[in-house]
């Protein structure tokens, strides 16, 4: 089943994520959906942007690497999944950006996320420069290398994110994600039940296609997930 995760970063009040969440099950309506939905709120709208009726579930955009203790500001992976999130991102390019998480820190959180019983949504991808100097490969082995202590059995969710991409106005083509997601399948290969999504720039316009064209089980949306409507249509709901 296709897998559509809306990541509405640091965007949405509690009351903007309840109207949100209320659209959304509008266009829904009875069925139960074909694909498989996740929203990735901030923290303090988690409990908004839920559904009563579960035709969506709720991912957390972020999980602390320590378990507990004295970590001012930080968030568990057991307060996460105890308020009700089945799935978190881990490594999203922002995070390793902006606030420079690398490696073993990553490899920490997705530690933790397991042991919570969190499926993590582990974002990777190439920064432009390395895609200019050849480095798209390594880049990725890399990171998936992050992996290596994460249970083969255990369902992940790997999203293939090149970081040029990303609120760029102007989604990766299909080829340039296809051969990512071959490669990444064969990095994947000893894991039993993994999924590979593509993000981003993608919106309503290009969703279709690039789907229909770039052999991934789905995407991971930021900017144009921010409208339930389009988020529904990307996911070919409307
Ligand atoms: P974008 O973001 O869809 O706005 O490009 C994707 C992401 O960062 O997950």
């Amino acid at each position: 089943m296709n897998l559509f995760v809306a990541n509405w970063k640091m965007h949405m009040t509690r009351g903007e994520a309840r109207v949100y969440a209320r659209d959304l099950a509008n266009l829904l309506g009875e069925g139960t959906p074909d694909v498989e939905l996740v929203i990735a709120p901030p923290f303090t709208a988690l409990e908004e942007a839920k559904d009563s009726r579960k035709r969506w579930s709720i991912a957390a955009q972020n999980v602390a690497s320590e378990f507990e203790g004295a970590y001012t500001g930080e968030v568990s992976a057991r307060m996460l999944a105890d308020a009700g999130c089945r799935y978190v991102l881990v490594g999203h390019s922002e995070r390793r950006r902006l606030f420079a998480e690398a490696g073993p820190v990553l490899a920490r959180k997705l530690a933790r996320a397991r042991e919570a019983g969190l499926t993590p949504i582990y974002c990777v991808g190439e920064t432009r420069e390395e895609r200019e100097e050849g480095l798209t490969e390594a880049t990725l082995t890399a990171q998936v290398e992050t992996l290596v202590q994460d249970p083969a059995d255990a369902p992940l969710v790997v999203a293939y994110e090149p970081v040029w991409a990303i609120g760029a106005g102007r989604a990766a083509t299909a080829s340039d994600v296809g051969s990512c997601r071959r490669l990444l399948a064969e990095l994947l290969s000893g894991r039993r039940d993994f999924r590979l999504l593509y993000g981003g720039s993608v919106n309503a316009e290009n969703a279709r296609e690039l789907l229909e064209s770039c052999g991934m089980d789905g995407f991971l949306i930021g900017g144009a997930s921010l409208k339930a409507s389009t988020f529904a249509r990307i996911a070919g709901l409307v």
